[in-house]
């Protein structure tokens, strides 16, 4: 596996995909602050093709993507994801019809999840033993087989003896592949610093395949200067509440980190903060961008949705495009924002999405002026 290293362009296509509930409403902020950061900076368009995909497309035609969905998206620069799910339609109808339709089969296998306490927002590990704590931690997430391979099926449906298996796969190039993204992106931190989270006591096949591989990669000369270890998935969870300074970056399996990096984005703060990054490492692919949260049905319509997560996983597209600087400039304009209170509920404000929305924009205008 090679990483592929980005082509810069003067114009990028980014597939849009809104989804469903606050997915659509954190999308059009989305696109409204990258339209007004591209028009400010003048150095690179962004073209977007707008997607209806998602559950009131899936009620209108009885699928949540088209037959040349695939193909449609390969011809983009990257996909702008915002979230799916409905109240109406069984979630794993709407997950599998849609999310899950597209991380595996375009081979999305590393999903990268940043999590950093903001500037303005408060940790709620801000006691924890006795001094304010800020957290800076780099989630990797195996995002493409394990518990989320899809095999298993039902038996003697509606039998009192019913039976249904969920069996998780693991490969040696699934692994492999992942060990060594985590690997390099530990080693490109400057602690140097991996976790790689098993639960091979209980799990004595794919996980204790998982923690094999990862020994075998650390041996890699490229990671020497890499130190890692190994911690079970338990008693991760009490570290990273309790020793959150020790962590830096972890590695884990798609359920696991899927846990893992929700309760990261509470212990950081907000879900309404915590971005999300699908890549193809070898960039074969149109990598995806999404918040980690989902559409939010209690608040949805109600144009409270903090659209920070969606801002943030938009500034890693523009970085994984090879736009470090814009990325880094719109990132700066959100943590102004954030530190001067324009905040919304979850993380304790009273703005709404709209006007966090707005002063972003406004923020990222006053860098013509730099
Ligand atoms: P959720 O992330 O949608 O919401 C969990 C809680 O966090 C809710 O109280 C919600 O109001 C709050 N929240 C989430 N995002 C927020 C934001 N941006 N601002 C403020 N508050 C925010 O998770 P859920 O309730 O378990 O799932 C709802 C639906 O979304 C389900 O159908 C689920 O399958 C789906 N889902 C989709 C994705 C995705 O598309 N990536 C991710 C998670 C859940
Ligand atoms: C996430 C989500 C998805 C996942 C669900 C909605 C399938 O929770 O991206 O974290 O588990 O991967
Ligand atoms: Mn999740």
């Amino acid at each position: 596996m090679s990483l592929a290293p980005a082509t810069r362009k003067s114009s990028y296509t980014i597939a849009s995909i809104p989804g469903d509930g606050i997915g659509i409403e954190v999308i059009a902020s989305t696109i409204r602050v990258l339209e007004t950061l591209t028009k400010t900076l003048n150095t690179f368009t962004l073209s977007f093709t707008h997607l209806p995909w998602g559950s009131a497309y899936y009620k209108e035609t009885g699928t949540y993507l088209p037959k040349d969905a695939l193909s449609t998206l390969r011809q983009h620069d990257a996909i702008l994801f915002g979230a799916v799910g409905d109240p109406h339609i069984p979630d794993h109808i709407s997950l599998w019809g849609l999310l899950l339709a597209l991380r595996g089969p375009l081979q999305l296998y590393a999903n990268v999840r940043p999590v950093r306490t903001f500037p303005g927002t408060t940790s709620h590990l801000r006691d924890a033993a006795g001094k304010p704590k800020s957290i800076d931690w780099l989630l990797v997430r195996e995002n493409s087989e394990g518990e989320y391979a899809g095999q298993g099926g039902r038996s003697h449906i509606g039998q009192p003896w019913e039976a249904a298996t969920e069996v998780a796969i693991f490969t040696r190039v699934g692994v492999e592949r992942i060990m060594r993204f985590a690997f390099k992106a530990a080693a490109a931190r400057p602690k140097k610093h991996l976790i790689v989270v098993t639960k091979s006591n209980s799990m004595r096949n794919g996980m204790v395949l998982w923690d094999e591989v990862a020994r075998s990669v650390s041996q890699d000369a490229e990671f020497k200067d890499v130190k890692w270890e190994k911690m079970l998935v338990d008693a991760m969870t009490v570290r990273m509440v309790a020793s959150p300074d020790t962590i830096d970056t972890i590695v884990g399996t798609n359920l696991h980190m899927d846990i893992l990096s929700d309760l990261a984005a509470a212990l950081a703060g907000s879900i309404g903060v915590a971005p999300s990054a699908n890549l193809d490492p070898e960039r074969k692919a149109p990598s995806m961008f999404e918040p980690v949260h989902g559409s939010a049905f209690d608040i949805m319509g109600k144009g409270v949705a903090n659209p920070v997560a969606a801002f943030w996983s938009s500034a890693e597209m523009l970085r994984w495009l090879g736009e470090d600087d814009a990325a880094d400039m719109m990132m700066g304009c959100v943590e102004r924002v954030c530190d001067a209170g324009i905040l919304t509920r979850d993380l304790g404000g009273k703005e709404g999405t709209a006007g966090v929305t707005d002063a972003v924009c406004k923020e990222i205008e006053k860098l013509k002026s730099r």
